[in-house]
C-alpha cells in the first residue's frame, strides 16, 4: 500500500472504522475517502466523507464509481452487546449480510486492490476448544444468543474466502476479539459490556447510588482489547499479509467479568457494591482466540488493560462528563 493509493474505509464513523482512519493518519496515507450513515463524525483534514447507506446497492456502486478506491477497510455493521444480538435478531441477520454482500461485490465488480473484512471472535463454537484456534470455524452450534450476527460474518468471510477462490480477488478477514476504546457505543440498550460498565458506574458515582446492577453471573471469561491495538493489526495486515486463512485478532489473555467490573469500578472511582443479576444470560462461558498465526506474521498488541480502559474513561469524560 503507497501513502498516497486511494484508501476507502466504510464505516469510518464508528469506533472501529474511526481507529483505523487515525492509524493510517498518523503512518501517513494521504488519501483517505470515510463514510457516515447516522452518526456525523468531526471533520478530518485531508479526509473525503460520503454520507451513504450501505443498504443501498445502488448508492454504494455510485460510490465505487466515483471513488475508485484501491483498498478498502470494511468496518461498517449493526454491532451490540448480548442484549441487542438476542433481541434485534432479525435486524442483525439482515442488514448485516446485506451490506457485506453490497460491499465485497461492489468491490470486486470495481476491482479494488484489497479489501479487508473485519469479522468478529462471535464466529466460534459455543464451546469451542480454547484458546479458540482459527481451524475451529463450524466444529460446532453457535452461542444462541448472538447466532444471527456470527451466521452472518460468517457468511461475510466465506464471502471473501469463495471470491478469492472463483475470481482472484485478494481479500483477506481479521476476526476480532471484544474491543473497547474511544468513539464506543455507551448506550446502554445496545452496548457492549466494557463501555456499559464504565457508564453504570460513572452514573453511580455521580449520583451517590449504593450498588450497581450486572448482568450474568460475573463469571465469564472474555478477553479485551484496545480500539488502536487493532487498528494498528489491520493495517499491518493490509501491509503485509495476503492469504485466504483469517486471521484471529486478539491481546492474548483474558479476565473474568467480575474482575473486570472490579477493575472499571477503581478506575472510575464508584466506592459502593456490586450485585449481579442471575437472571440475565451469561453468553459462551470463556472465549479467549489463540492468536499465534498474526504474532508470527510480526504483530503484538501495545496497550495494557488498565491504561487503557482509564484513557477510554479519560475519552467518555470528554463527551459525556
Ligand atoms: N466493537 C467490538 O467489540 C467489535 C469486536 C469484534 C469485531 N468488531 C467488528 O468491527 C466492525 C465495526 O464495529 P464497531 O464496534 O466499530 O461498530 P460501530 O461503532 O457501531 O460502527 C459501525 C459503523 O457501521 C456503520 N453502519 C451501520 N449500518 C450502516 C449502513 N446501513 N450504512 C452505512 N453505514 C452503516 C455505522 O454508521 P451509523 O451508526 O452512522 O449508522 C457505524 O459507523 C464490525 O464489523 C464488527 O463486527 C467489533
Amino acid at each position: 500500500m503507497n501513502k498516497t493509493d486511494k484508501i476507502l474505509i466504510a464505516g469510518s464513523a464508528g469506533m472501529v472504522g474511526s481507529a483505523i482512519l487515525r492509524s493510517l493518519r498518523s503512518q501517513g496515507y494521504t488519501n483517505i475517502v470515510g463514510t457516515f450513515n447516522r452518526k456525523v463524525p468531526e471533520k478530518l483534514e485531508s479526509v473525503k466523507y460520503h454520507r451513504i447507506d450501505l443498504l443501498d446497492l445502488h448508492a454504494c456502486t455510485s460510490l465505487f464509481t466515483e471513488e475508485n478506491p484501491d483498498y478498502v477497510f470494511y468496518a461498517a455493521a449493526i454491532v451490540g452487546g448480548i442484549s441487542a444480538n438476542n433481541t434485534l435478531r432479525a435486524q442483525f441477520l439482515y442488514e448485516n449480510l446485506q451490506i457485506q454482500n453490497n460491499v465485497i461485490h461492489t468491490a470486486y465488480l470495481s476491482q479494488v486492490k484489497k479489501l479487508l473484512y473485519l469479522g468478529s471472535s462471535c464466529i466460534y463454537p459455543k464451546n469451542a476448544p480454547q484458546p479458540i484456534k482459527e481451524e475451529h470455524l463450524l466444529t460446532g452450534p453457535l452461542e444462541y444468543t448472538n447466532e444471527p450476527y456470527a451466521i452472518a460474518k460468517i457468511a461475510g468471510l466465506k464471502m471473501c474466502e469463495n471470491y478469492n477462490l472463483q475470481y482472484g480477488t485478494k481479500y483477506i478477514s481479521a476476526m476480532p476479539t471484544n474491543l473497547y476504546g474511544p468513539n464506543d457505543n455507551y448506550d446502554l440498550q445496545t452496548s457492549h459490556v466494557l463501555p456499559a460498565l464504565i457508564r453504570k458506574f460513572h452514573e453511580a458515582r455521580i449520583s451517590g447510588a449504593a450498588y450497581v446492577n450486572i448482568w450474568g453471573t460475573g463469571s465469564p471469561l472474555r478477553e479485551f482489547m484496545h480500539v488502536d491495538d487493532l487498528a494498528a493489526a489491520v493495517v499491518f495486515l493490509m501491509e503485509n499479509y495476503e492469504g485466504t486463512p483469517f486471521i484471529n485478532i486478539g491481546w492474548g489473555r483474558d479476565i473474568s467479568i467480575k474482575e473486570l467490573a472490579i477493575l472499571i469500578k477503581e478506575i472510575v472511582g464508584f466506592s459502593g457494591t456490586l450485585i449481579f443479576d442471575h437472571t440475565k444470560p451469561d453468553g459462551t462461558p470463556k472465549k479467549l482466540l489463540d492468536t499465534t498465526l498474526l504474532t508470527e506474521l510480526g504483530f503484538t498488541p501495545k496497550i495494557k488493560l488498565r491504561p487503557g480502559i482509564e484513557s477510554t474513561y479519560s475519552d467518555f469524560l470528554k463527551k459525556y462528563g
